[in-house]
């Protein structure tokens, strides 16, 4: 029987297929636990297989990447030009630097083989002889750890050449980020892997899966999802399909932070679980004396939904049909019919207790404080939001202050090299649409005739330019 540590059970409606060794008592990180626990059996399995039906599997799974954009992970794998003839390099993205989302690392510290075991998988369905696990700066115990790990991995040959005899050869290396956000986009990882500055490359035609590393074809995939590979080998793909519902297949984790009683991470079959059953029956529902108001339910780059509203979702056949806040299923596609996304899982409440200035404010410095510097809108207009939600927070500004806020968000949006242009402005327009009113309400109409700051003036003249 599986004991979990006290307080770390999983609850009644998780279904544990990644998460299943995380927080139980007796499992650590080497490979003699994971051995003991039926570990490396589906790369025996693999290996004996023809490298396109592990794609063919996968795409039968209906997979989606885990990382943010659930992109279908199968069809990925199959942009890698046919004709071919550079190497092929599989990169597992640990960079985890969505705010709200805090999964990756429990996988990366708790169970680094089934990352590995998924990852060399991954790397024979794809043909890639070097792999890499780019880990960020502030997780050095789990460099550590994975590290360790592949050094294990490798005396037994599951790991280097000629892994258990089948010919295949495949490295694997950890390379650890300085610390950026940027560097979890995946062509900003790309040119840090590089040895660069992590400027985002623009798509097309830098798509990596046809010009990745080095100029030759990549696949980026998610410390989760490369996990979900080996359950795929075990379970057949059309198996793990018949988790979650259709179109959004499998397990995810789910990590709720915020204003709940008992936040935390949870393994649910997609799409199984309202927005009310996560939040009230998984997580405990409000702190005492408190009500739920909104949650960015995607990591922080998620647009915010109020918790009072009714969303106009259209059905296959044409016609259309209301869902209320509390009866969204977790899923990628309902999140995106509502207005938000599903994203990296990082789910994130917000009580009665929390000012919306304040939200908008502590989002606008993140964003400002992490962007790149490459493209224009982005690198001027996160400090412009960031400035004015300062003024907000700190009663400068007035009415109008709103308005330009939002005008500036919009003029961020789709005008830049890479989607952490929408990361910054969708949080922006989604928080003014909905809470409009109570930001008004921190605003004073007699701030409008302060002298304007340098900052503001520039702000002014960049608006009469580009309108
Ligand atoms: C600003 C930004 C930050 C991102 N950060 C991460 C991250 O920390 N981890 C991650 O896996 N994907 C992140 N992504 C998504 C990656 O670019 C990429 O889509 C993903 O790693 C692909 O893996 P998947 O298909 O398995 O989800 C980020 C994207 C953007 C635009
Ligand atoms: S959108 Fe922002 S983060 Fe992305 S390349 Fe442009 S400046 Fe850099």
């Amino acid at each position: 029987m599986i004991t979990y540590l006290p307080g770390k059970e999983p609850r009644a409606c998780e279904h544990r297929l990644i998460f299943k060794n995380i927080d139980r008592v007796g499992y650590d990180p080497s490979i003699e636990c994971y051995l003991r626990n039926g570990g490396y059996e589906q790369l025996k399995k693999a290996l004996g297989m023809v490298p396109k039906d592990i794609t063919e599997e996968v795409k039968k799974s209906g997979l989606r990447g885990r990382g943010g954009a659930g992109f279908p992970t199968g069809m990925k794998w199959t942009f890698i030009p046919p004709n071919n003839t550079k190497p092929v390099y599989l990169i597992c993205n640990g960079d985890e630097s969505e705010p709200g989302t805090f999964k990756d690392r429990y996988i990366l510290h708790q169970d680094p083989h089934q990352l590995i075991e998924g990852m060399v998988i991954s790397a024979f369905a794809v043909g890639a002889h070097v792999a890499y696990i780019y880990i960020r700066e502030e997780f050095p115990f789990a460099a550590q750890t994975v590290e360790h790990a592949i050094a294990e991995a490798k005396a037994r040959n599951f790991v280097g050449k000629n892994v258990l005899g089948s010919g295949f050869d495949v490295e694997i290396f950890v390379h650890r980020g300085a610390g950026a956000y940027i560097c979890g986009e995946e062509t900003g990882l790309i040119e840090s892997l590089e040895g660069k500055r992590p400027y985002p490359r623009i798509k097309p035609p830098y798509f990596p899966a046809a010009l990745g590393l080095y100029m030759c074809p990549t696949i980026v995939n998610n410390v989760e999802s490369l996990c979900h590979v080996k359950h795929i080998i075990e379970m057949g793909g059309d198996e793990y399909a018949k988790l979650g519902v259709a179109r959004n297949t499998g397990t995810r984790i789910l990590c709720v932070s915020g204003d709940v009683k008992k936040p935390g991470y949870f393994e649910v079959q997609v799409g199984k679980l309202t927005m009310r059953e996560l939040l009230y029956d998984v997580c405990g529902g409000p702190k005492d004396g408190r009500s739920f108001k909104a949650v960015i339910p995607g990591g922080s780059s998620s647009k915010i939904l109020r918790c009072d509203e009714v969303f106009k979702i259209k059905n296959p056949d044409g016609t259309s049909r209301d869902l209320a806040f509390w009866d969204i299923p977790m899923d990628f596609d309902s999140l995106a019919a509502c207005g938000s996304m599903a994203g990296s899982g990082g789910v994130i409440v917000l009580d009665d207790s929390r000012k919306m200035s304040w939200v908008l404010n502590n989002l606008n410095a993140f964003y400002a404080h992490e962007s790149c510097g490459q493209c224009t809108p982005c690198r001027e207009g996160s400090t412009w939001m960031k400035k004015i939600s300062d003024r907000l927070v700190e009663g400068l500004a007035s009415p109008e202050d709103i308005a330009t806020l939002e005008s500036v968000a919009y003029q961020i949006d789709g005008r830049t090299i890479c989607a952490f242009g929408e990361a910054s402005s969708w949080p922006v327009e989604a928080i003014i649409a909905k809470f409009r009113d109570e930001l008004l309400a921190d605003t004073k109409t007699e701030n409008a005739n302060k002298a304007l700051n340098p900052e503001a003036l520039a702000q002014q003249r960049f608006l009469q330019t580009t309108h």
